[in-house]
């Protein structure tokens, strides 16, 4: 049950050329992370919610349960992402058909609940994207988006014109939220670009001796804005990574600990408490081992990463190129280290290895690569 709506397997995993999700993907629609108020991104969710009701009066609207499953038109069209922008693909989206999609951001609401009426809003999900593995990447992650519009009324009293002020009015919102969640912390602003708006922003923060990015963000593209019945408005949006503020905020080491059921995990958290930090339960051993294979024209790493993780779901914890080289006859060559790694237990060797055959026997028959 997503959002109210009824999903069977057969309708999102096909053995079909245009359907790409596997079934270790299907198994996380519905789980909604976000909406358990003792789970770190519930909690998190709730303390970002906090800030933007005691601030501004109770006057977002909040939604957290709409369907992840949703067309391309919703994810991308109606955000103006270019007909042949890389994020399209197969390679980095989750396809159900052609038409229809595992979101890849929560930017695919934007545009019907604007048409709704709603000119301030949150929406919080679960996102999907084919990536590479390490410990801050996961296929699915959770965002939350903000949404604000103007009427002319409320720039035509300020100096500015009214991408000016929306701009001026964004970075204060969350300048001041950041404070909300980490107290002072070193912040800056850095251009960007996102299809949706202009100007764009990207949000970071000083953590651990790196700027970590944390949010993009921007002016709404007036076309949005037009097609949705705001012609006469301005309007603001931002999109937020709850994964990469919680694991600041919580010290959670690795993406994966999210999805953990395991008591010693679940057990440090409670309603309310923001920032409590994570105590890990041992550190227990990673175990490398190497592949290396000719590749063709189709590999990408994404399937790499996919395949790996079908084999071993959680227990990979990173797939790193770690060698790359093309021969006098053409021929390009990759050697990759896949880094095991238990977050509950030690792994055997037995059980590695076990992983490992058959890692290489579905890379050569899944990615028709040539073992070295
Ligand atoms: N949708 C963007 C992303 O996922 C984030 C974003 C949202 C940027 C809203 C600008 C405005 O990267």
């Amino acid at each position: 049950d997503l959002g109210g709506v009824k999903v069977n397997r057969e309708d999102v995993v096909r053995d079909d050329p245009t359907n790409n999700v596997p079934d270790n993907i299907f198994s996380k629609l519905g789980v909604q992370l976000h909406r358990r108020d003792q789970h770190p991104l519930g909690i998190l969710k709730n303390a970002i919610y906090e800030y933007f009701d005691t601030n501004y009066s109770n006057k977002y609207n909040k939604f957290d349960d709409l369907s992840p499953i949703v067309s391309v038109k919703e994810n991308f069209d109606d955000v103006l992402v270019p007909e042949d922008h890389v994020s399209r693909s197969y390679n980095d989206t989750y396809y159900v058909d052609p038409q229809t999609v595992l979101r890849c951001h929560t930017s695919a609401h934007q545009a019907e609940l604007l048409r709704s009426g709603y000119t301030h809003f949150l929406v919080t999900g679960d996102v999907y994207r084919r990536d590479s593995i390490d410990s801050t990447h996961y296929p699915v992650f959770h965002q939350m988006e903000g949404f604000r519009v103007f009427a002319p009324e409320e720039w035509e009293a300020s100096e500015l014109d009214g991408t000016s002020f929306a701009a001026a009015d964004l970075k204060k919102c969350l300048e001041g939220l950041a404070r909300h969640l980490f107290g002072s912390v070193e912040m800056r602003w850095v251009d960007t670009y996102f299809p949706f708006t202009n100007p764009s922003f990207e949000l970071e923060i000083y953590f651990k001796e790196k700027w970590l990015e944390v949010l993009g963000c921007g002016v709404t593209e007036q076309e949005i804005l037009r097609k949705n019945g705001k012609p006469n408005n301005v309007a603001w949006a931002f999109g937020l990574g709850l994964e990469r503020l919680a694991m600041v905020l919580f010290d959670i080491p690795d993406i994966r600990l999210f999805w953990s059921n395991d008591e010693r995990f679940t057990s440090q958290f409670s309603e309310g408490q923001l920032g409590v930090k994570f105590k890990p339960f041992s550190k227990y051993p990673p175990c490398y081992k190497d592949i290396s294979f000719w590749i063709n024209e189709s590999f990408t790493e994404n399937n790499l990463c996919e395949l790996v993780r079908g084999i071993a779901g959680d227990l990979v914890e990173e797939v790193q190129l770690i060698d790359n080289f093309t021969n006098k006859k053409g021929m390009t060559s990759h050697c990759y280290r896949i880094a095991y790694r238990s977050m509950e237990r030690s792994l055997t060797d037995d059980e590695i290895n076990d992983l490992q055959w058959k890692v290489r026997d579905q890379v050569q028959s899944k990615l028709n690569v040539v073992l070295r």
